[in-house]
């Protein structure tokens, strides 16, 4: 079978397409699973060049890839026909789901396991053009579910800044937080990506057009937001903490964001971390369904074009997502 892998850290050349891959083996509690498209993340970059805190903990080569769209073929020794049936995962079932946090086998292949309760079924009303969505969906969401309710427990009525809102995760992250009953969003973004950012639901504020600091400050008339939610960090982490409410939260998104002036400010910070697991991913069936989460695929590159999606990725502009299809 096809899959990618890679052998060395490095940039995005490292990662090679293999056409000879053995098919994997599924656990007791794993189902194999044909995969359709593939989400990507930087994680994945962050993983392959080696700067992510994971990396030490990959066996090299490795696969890559974290989150995908597909269909079960068969069970592992432990999920008897009964069991998946339960779980909605019969063969030929379509599927979406990530990888567990501590499980650091690729998805960009062909054919993965992977463990059922990291899956769970595409809604039957869904057609097949919509998969590169779902492929798309579940680190994404899975992320803006820690950020918003584990993590800031958004209350309503709160005042909220999210940088990065037309970003794949930024594009949950807004309408989670409205839906949690937030008063206000504003979310920074270029001036190219401020209907998108309308659309969602946000204020947007151009940060290459005009003086975000300023505008955040005039529109909350200086009293700051009650939350920012900073999935771009590297910039905006530290000018943020001057736009915050006595007793507001600062969340950076990137796992090894150093929260040291915030907490040098006597400004509380933190970092969400990941849950996977059905009853989540259940979750953002329910908010697809309801209409509430149009997350937007910016991009479909074939499986073979990979390390184009990951230059592309790792500009740091990445509207919405990038999907790779496999049977390409
Ligand atoms: N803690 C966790 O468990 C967890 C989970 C998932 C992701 N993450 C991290 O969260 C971060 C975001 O992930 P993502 O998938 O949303 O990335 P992404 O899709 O690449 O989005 C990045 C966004 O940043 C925006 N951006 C770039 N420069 C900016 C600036 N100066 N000011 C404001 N926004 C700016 C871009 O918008 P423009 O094009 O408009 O500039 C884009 O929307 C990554 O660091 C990722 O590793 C953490």
């Amino acid at each position: 079978m096809r899959e990618i892998r890679f052998d060395r850290f490095g940039g995005p050349e490292v990662l090679t397409l293999h056409t000879d891959a053995p098919s994997p083996q599924p656990g007791p509690d794993e189902v194999l699973v044909r995969v359709a498209y593939v989400g990507l993340n930087p994680l994945d970059y962050k993983l392959r060049d080696g700067s992510s805190g994971k990396a030490k903990e990959l066996e090299l080569p490795a696969g890559t890839g974290r989150e995908m769209a597909g269909t079960v073929m068969l069970a592992g020794s432990g999920l008897d026909d009964a069991e998946l049936g339960s779980r909605g995962l019969s063969p030929g079932t379509r599927v979406f789901g990530m990888r567990a946090p501590g499980d650091l086998r690729g998805v960009a292949a062909e054919v993965i396991a992977i463990g059922a309760d990291e899956l769970a079924p595409i809604p039957d009303e869904v057609p097949d053009e919509d998969l590169p969505r779902w492929a798309g969906l579940a680190l994404a969401g899975l992320t803006a579910i820690a950020s918003v309710h584990d993590t800031a427990q958004i209350q309503p009525g709160q005042t909220v800044l999210v940088h990065g809102g037309s970003g794949g995760v930024g594009q949950l992250l807004i309408p989670m937080v409205l839906e949690a009953g937030a008063e206000r969003v504003w979310a920074t973004g270029r001036a190219a990506n401020a209907e998108r950012i309308r659309e969602l639901g946000a204020t947007p504020i151009a940060y290459d057009a005009e003086d975000w600091e300023a505008q955040i400050r005039q529109e909350t008339g200086g009293r700051g937001v009650d939350v920012v939610l900073d999935t771009h960090y590297h910039s905006t982490f530290e000018p943020s903490l001057d736009h915050l409410a006595e007793g507001g939260l600062a969340v950076a998104l990137p796992t090894l964001a150093d929260l040291t002036p915030a907490h040098e400010k006597g400004v509380e910070a933190r970092v969400p971390q990941i849950k996977t697991g059905r009853d989540r991913l259940d979750r953002l069936v329910q908010g697809i369904r309801a209409g509430n989460y149009p997350l937007e695929v910016s991009q479909v590159l074939p499986l073979s074009e990979i390390a184009e999606a990951h230059r592309l990725l790792e500009d740091g502009h990445t509207r919405g997502k990038l999907v790779l299809d496999t049977s390409a």
